[in-house]
């Protein structure tokens, strides 16, 4: 079985749908629509889905583009691609952050992922336990978690290529269709005008420097970028595919399933006269509500949390791939051996995380950003490091390699892109840094 990922590895992806696909397989997952609606509503709406879509286009377009390139261009996994373009700098430990950065989200990010795979049997079973109590419940919440981990390892170990690849090219398609019909329900809902005001009409006096950081941190999580998974894809790219309009759809595709999903969440949580900073916890409590309220509500209920899963899957099978591939080029590990250590040491790590959702009250409830294990995780590495990460990838590829060499690499399957290539140099050299150094110190002043 491990032969196959070895195939997929060291060739390529079997044709530029099954790359965009594996990618944007890796950007939607829990981040749209568990972790976008959850963020829009505690930092107000409107104004922070605009600033996100900035972002989107502003910082994460150019970045996803130069991850993908640097993947293409030295065929590695970020540790060893930033060893072929620079031999022997200090740039590597931006590699080592981008996987260390990887075991850290995959560790809460599979306990989130366990309770989606919970909620299929709990829609299933017409259960009426709350969320807070289904997550304050160490005989669900811990299996659950670890069960989504040996997915995660089963699925990397048997075969991205095959399992995934094709799975994707299916199921992706009718999430799509599964989430108009939700909105349909939602924007129908008597009272979800409401809703869609608060969602879709700005109200920017409300913006703080710690929107934007939001909205940034936001925009790497959903799209992957910042730790290194687009490299990761990208260096199974072929020398044929044309990597910015690859990148542009993957982006767009990301978005549209955020933006989807906020059009559900926000008209039925005011309809239900529910709170939109609730935090975490707000989609496993609005879309079991919202299901109740439609004529087959179960089944439509299981086969979304189905899809949510399977979404959250293609997620954390690119997270473990990155540490993976990092292992097994560089360190020479069997790719059987990594995936199942690292899979471990993530679970160890993210027992905290989940006994942090009510298990062990105390870690729920502590002074730190966040407020909780999980949530001191989520901004700690789903925020901060992915940001760090993306400024130096950004430097990294405007001011150390070169836009120009970059540019070299996109021309081979992008004829024309030399005229535009101006418009990456400079959004790469000085709007990226820029612009995420500035929200970062902000930050950093806003903690002291
Ligand atoms: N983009 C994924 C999501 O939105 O759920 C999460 C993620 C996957 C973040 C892979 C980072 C990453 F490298």
């Amino acid at each position: 079985m491990s032969g196959d990922i070895g195939k997929v590895e060291r060739g390529e992806w079997s044709s530029r749908v099954g790359f965009i696909l594996a990618a944007a397989g890796s950007a939607i997952g829990l981040g749209n629509i568990w972790r976008f609606p959850y963020v829009t509503g505690q930092h107000g709406g409107a104004a922070f889905l605009v600033l996100y879509l900035l972002c989107v286009l502003v910082v994460g377009l150019p970045i996803m583009v130069a991850e993908l390139t640097i993947g293409r261009f030295s065929r590695r996994n970020p540790v060893g691609a930033i060893e072929v373009i620079r031999p022997g700098s200090p740039w590597k430990i931006v590699g080592y952050m981008g996987v260390l950065t990887g075991i850290f989200i995959l560790s809460y990010y599979s306990v989130m992922a366990g309770y989606t795979l919970g909620y299929i049997g709990k829609t299933v079973a017409r259960s009426q336990i709350t969320f807070a109590d289904f997550t304050a419940n160490a005989w669900i919440s811990i299996p659950l978690f670890l069960a989504f981990s040996v997915l995660t390892v089963l699925v990397v170990q048997g075969g991205v290529r095959d399992g995934i690849e094709r799975w994707a090219k299916i199921l992706m398609p009718v999430l799509l269709c599964l989430l108009v019909v939700l909105i349909i329900r939602a924007v129908t809902l008597e009272g979800a005008g409401a809703g869609l005001s608060f969602y879709l009409k700005p109200d920017f006096s409300r913006v703080t420097i710690k929107t934007v950081l939001a909205a940034l941190g936001q925009a790497f999580f959903s799209l992957s970028l910042g730790m290194g998974a687009m490299i990761t894809y990208g260096s199974y790219l072929s020398k044929k595919d044309n990597i910015v309009t690859s990148g542009c759809y993957v982006a767009l595709f990301d978005t549209l399933i955020a933006v989807m999903a906020g059009l559900i969440i926000f008209p039925a949580l005011f309809a239900m006269h529910m709170d939109p900073a609730e935090g975490p916890g707000l989609v496993f409590v609005v879309f079991p509500k919202i299901f109740a309220a439609i004529p087959g509500g179960n089944v439509i209920g299981m086969g979304f949390f189905l899809l949510l899963s399977i979404a959250a899957l293609t997620s954390t099978v690119s997270l473990l791939e990155v540490v993976t591939s990092y292992l097994v080029d560089e360190r020479h590990w069997l790719r059987r051996h990594a995936v199942w250590i690292v899979a471990g040491l993530c679970f160890c790590l993210g027992v905290p995380s989940a006994l942090s959702m009510g298990i062990v009250p105390a870690l729920g409830d502590l002074p730190i950003p966040g407020g909780s294990i999980l949530g001191f995780m989520d901004w700690l590495f789903g925020n901060m490091m992915l940001a760090v990460g993306a400024v130096l990838i950004s430097i990294f590829t405007g001011w150390v390699w070169r836009v120009s060499r970059a540019a070299a690499e996109i021309t081979i399957g992008y004829p024309g892109f030399g005229r535009i290539s101006v418009i990456l140099s400079f959004m790469l050299r000085f709007i990226c840094p820029v612009l995420i150094l500035v929200v970062l110190v902000f930050l950093i002043l806003d903690a002291f």
